[in-house]
């Protein structure tokens, strides 16, 4: 191959258009409107979804947080969000498919939603997506998944890769990696958007074949800006080999 040929090779690579169709589905993100640190208005949802469906995406999967201090989100009102975005999406003729779930931060009170048997918003069947902080590991981690998986529920551990207390502890990621646990990675977190080092620990749990489900994890316009870089990192066209749950969703 000439140097000619590299060139042009490395540039193609660079301009390549991000297209994720061969993805299909987004399963995390926060674009109802008003009830999370996402979008902020009907205007702004419709916006961003115009965006990914322009992008590729035939189907969204909207995951409000549900925090008990910050975010006292039912799913009644998250279910009447999802109805507000879809008349305003179809007025706006967006032909995309769309549903809700949530993000459940694991805390006592989540912990008690499942012992009191309240009903949780799933996805894909009974997959339930769960995060946790970003700094130390919860007491109630392991605990809590075993619960929801007594419980009949399939836990979705939502960005593992941001969380700094599983980089260096690998004895608590082989324990998960046992379990009945799909982990979901953020595309965005193999740019480099959030930090190098969860960069890295994504790619690791790539190269681990730990990865299950993709998000974009979209709260504004900034992370679809992001999301364009993604052709040009190595890890994304490997995601594009691993048998993701996406596009069955
Ligand atoms: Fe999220």
């Amino acid at each position: 191959m000439s140097l000619f040929d590299i060139l042009k090779k490395n540039t193609t690579k660079k301009n390549e258009p991000l297209n994720l169709s061969w993805l299909g589905v987004d399963m995390h993100n926060h674009l109802i409107p008003g009830i999370d640190d996402g979008s902020k208005s009907l205007d702004e949802s419709v916006e961003l979804i115009r965006l990914l469906h322009e992008l590729g995406l035939r189907k969204l999967i909207m995951t409000p947080h549900v925090m008990s201090e910050f975010y006292r989100n039912t799913p009644e009102m998250i279910q009447n969000g999802l109805v507000q975005v879809r008349l305003a999406v179809a007025d706006a003729g967006i032909d995309i498919e769309l549903e809700a779930a949530a993000e459940y931060y694991m805390d006592e009170i989540f912990f008690e939603k499942i012992e009191k048997k309240e009903p949780l918003l799933t996805f894909g069947g009974n997959k339930v997506l769960v995060e946790t902080g970003f700094l130390s590991k919860p007491q109630i981690l392991i605990e809590t998944f075993f619960r929801m998986e007594m419980a009949g529920y399939q836990p979705v551990f939502a960005h593992p890769e941001r969380y700094l207390y599983l980089h260096q502890d690998t004895e608590l990621l082989d324990s998960l990696a046992e379990r009945n646990i799909s982990f979901q990675l953020n595309l965005l977190s193999l740019t480099g958007y959030y930090s190098k080092p969860i960069k890295k620990f994504a790619e690791k749990l790539i190269d681990r074949g730990l990865i299950k489900l993709v998000g974009t994890d979209c709260h504004n316009i900034r992370y679809i800006e992001a999301l364009e870089r993604l052709p040009r990192e190595k890890y994304y066209h490997k995601l594009l080999e691993l048998n993701l749950m996406n596009p069955a969703l």
